[in-house]
């Protein structure tokens, strides 16, 4: 499904259940020690999807294991991004030199729980999406927002390692499968904070995917960098 709303170049790999999931290298294994069975079984089925993401890029097993902010770190010279809710699990992932950031999320079909809608969208997104439910109420266009904001904030924060809340995010939604988000970063940002992105809603799962051509950002250009450079000497 995933592949539906990715460009040429980036490769994929999904699950819909933990059948076979991945040998994990010993930090991998040291990491999920005392974790619980599912989150275990959900690490090593994503594992297994970005093992596969990196045999198609031709790139050897590597263990992914989070970095600064939870980010997946990726081997050098390849940009990627993982997600799993109930019943999926996928990861995707691109030559760096082809991309400079991808995102993507997976969630459950349905509306947001109760009270979560408004914690996560300003005044005009509501709007925004009350036009949206109007012309077509079978999408639930909610958790699609809520989706949305999360696979931009995964291409967004690899290449800045700077946070943001959802309130930090204004979505667009497009009923043609596109979406655009823009991030308010409190610091002038280091990287284009407009991502563009596909949607997909089906009777089980709404998957999205945020992708940017070019090169990631020089490693300086960080949230560290940022403070540093923005305070008087
Ligand atoms: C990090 C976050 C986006 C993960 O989303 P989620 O729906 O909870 O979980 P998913 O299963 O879809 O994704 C989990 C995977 O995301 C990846 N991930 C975690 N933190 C990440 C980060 N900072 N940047 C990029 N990817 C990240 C990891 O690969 C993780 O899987 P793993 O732990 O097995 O490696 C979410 O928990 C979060 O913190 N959101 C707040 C920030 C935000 O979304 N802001 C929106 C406006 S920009």
């Amino acid at each position: 499904m995933i592949e539906e709303l990715l460009p040429p170049g980036v490769t994929s790999s999904e699950a819909f259940d933990d059948a076979a999931p991945a040998p994990l290298f010993p930090a991998e294994a040291a990491l999920m020690q005392g974790r619980r069975a599912h989150r275990r079984r959900q690490f090593a089925t994503a594992r297994a999807c970005a093992r596969r993401c990196l045999a198609d890029l031709g790139r050897p097993a590597a263990a992914l294991l989070p970095g600064p902010g939870g980010a997946p770190q990726w081997p050098a010279g390849v940009v990627g991004s993982i997600t799993h809710c109930q019943g999926y699990r996928a990861a995707v992932a691109a030559p760096a030199s082809l991309m400079a950031a991808v995102g993507i999320d997976a969630e459950p079909a349905g509306p947001l729980p109760r009270g979560v809608l408004a914690l996560i969208t300003s005044e005009a997104e509501r709007t925004h999406l009350a036009h949206l439910a109007s012309a077509d109420p079978s999408t639930p266009w909610d958790r699609l927002l809520f989706s949305a904001k999360e696979a931009a904030y995964k291409a967004w924060y690899p290449a800045t390692g700077i946070w943001l809340g959802f309130r930090d995010a204004t979505l667009t939604l497009f009923p043609d499968g596109g979406f655009a988000a823009t991030l308010h970063p409190p610091l002038p940002p280091p990287v284009d904070p407009v991502y563009q992105g596909r949607w997909l809603a089906g009777p089980d799962l709404i998957l999205t995917a945020v992708t940017r051509e070019g090169r990631p950002p020089p490693p300086r250009a960080t949230a560290a960098a940022l403070i540093s450079s923005a305070t008087p000497a």
